[in-house]
């Protein structure tokens, strides 16, 4: 393989924002190790600690239910033509609405945004009308309240606000460099985040968790694992919510989502027999890839808790992505500004592979 494929390896921006380390299975987002992060933190005050510096103005998270009041009237362009889209086209189409900036009322319309148009979406699949952001609220209890039309429990509020905490920044991954390059350009943050939101739908990346609950359903039965696993294998598919281009250990997000799945509670949310299921596919996916890929170490990443944990909310599968999206935005605008303010236009060379002109004799 080209060492430069995928660009594995390769040093392409310096960051204050997050650090990612493989080998030790460790994520620090400024200076917080995730797991502090997950066990106590807003999304609000996450959004002041990834943005400090970054803007002018204090405490972001503050006036971000403003900014969901103020996004909410974008909602009216939802025509049947996008409720037909998957979720995620529907919310990007509406995203593209908004006008690009670089203050930080663009941004925080920006991560307002998917929270606002996913709930619209999912709502108008169902034939149900949208719901009004309550500015009052926080930011996972309203997108909880406006999905569902009726408040969500503390438990479960919380339970997804760990959710977009955990997933608020993460490296140089595909989405975030995507925004980096846009960027750099100068192109405006609403550009930039939807270069994000564009690289993050692929099922390599942020695509992933729904396709996970169609591989639960398929395995079904905890015995049934290892034969439904195989045969996936042996189809050439990838098993989703495993793998991953940085982490060589068990990424760390997963042990904070699953004990977040887990502080849901008595199992009312949770579907009977999920976590176990979940559990039971996880040992028999990596004892087949150790069997299979045993030179290279792939091991559980973020998605398959993921899943669990966005199902038990009642979020459909073809949202997830969107879901996804409402927690990493802070991050990709962060980088935005991180880039516009200190780095260059981001412009890598290549090597010309391809037939050269003719030279006349
Ligand atoms: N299932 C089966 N085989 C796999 C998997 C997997 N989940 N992941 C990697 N491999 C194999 C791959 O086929 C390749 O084999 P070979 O060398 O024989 O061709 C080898 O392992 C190396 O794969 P790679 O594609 O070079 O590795 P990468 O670092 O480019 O891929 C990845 C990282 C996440 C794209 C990949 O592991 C994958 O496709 N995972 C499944 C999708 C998934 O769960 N994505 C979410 C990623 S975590 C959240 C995020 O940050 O977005």
């Amino acid at each position: 393989m080209d060492p430069s494929d995928g660009l594995e390896g390769i040093v392409a921006a310096r960051t204050i924002l997050s650090d990612v380390d493989g080998e030790a299975g460790r994520l620090v987002i400024r200076g917080h190790a995730v797991e502090e992060l997950a066990a106590g933190w807003t999304f609000e005050a996450v959004i002041g600690l990834l943005w400090e510096g970054f803007f002018d103005g204090e405490a972001p998270g503050e006036r971000l239910g403003a900014a969901r009041v103020e996004v909410f009237q974008e909602v009216a362009a939802l025509d049947r033509e996008l409720t037909g889209r998957t979720t995620v086209e529907a919310v990007r189409a509406l995203m593209a609405r908004l006008a690009d900036g670089d203050n930080l009322a663009t941004g925080l319309r920006l991560v307002a945004a998917p929270a606002v148009f996913t709930a619209a979406v999912v709502r108008a699949k169902a034939g149900d009308a949208p719901v009004a952001p309550d500015p009052q609220l926080g930011h996972a209890a309203d997108i909880l309240r406006m999905t569902r039309g009726a408040p969500a429990t503390r438990a479960e509020a919380e339970a997804l606000n760990a959710y977009l905490v955990t997933v608020s920044d993460h490296g140089l991954n595909a989405s975030t460099f995507a925004a980096r390059v846009v960027a750099s350009t100068q192109a405006g943050l609403t550009s930039a985040v939807l270069a994000g939101l564009s690289a993050l739908k692929g099922p390599l990346h942020g695509g992933a968790p729904g396709p996970v609950i169609a591989m639960l359903d398929g395995v079904h039965d905890p015995r049934e694992a290892r034969a439904w696993l195989e045969a996936a294998l042996d189809r050439g598919d990838r098993l989703m919510g495993f793998g991953h281009r940085v982490y060589r250990v068990r990424d760390p997000r997963a042990d904070a989502l699953k004990r977040a799945v887990k502080a849901l509670g008595d199992g009312s949310n949770v579907l009977p027999g999920r976590l176990a299921l979940a559990e039971a596919v996880e040992r028999a996916a990596l004892e087949i890839l150790r069997e299979r890929k045993p030179g290279r170490s792939l091991q559980t990443n973020v998605e398959l808790y993921t899943a669990l944990l966005l199902e038990a909310l009642a979020f459909p599968p073809d949202a997830f992505t969107c879901v996804f999206a409402m927690g990493r935005v802070p991050g990709w605008i962060a980088h935005a500004r991180e880039q516009v303010l200190g780095g260059r236009l981001i412009r890598p060379a290549s090597v010309y592979v391809g037939p050269r002109p003719k030279v006349a004799a």
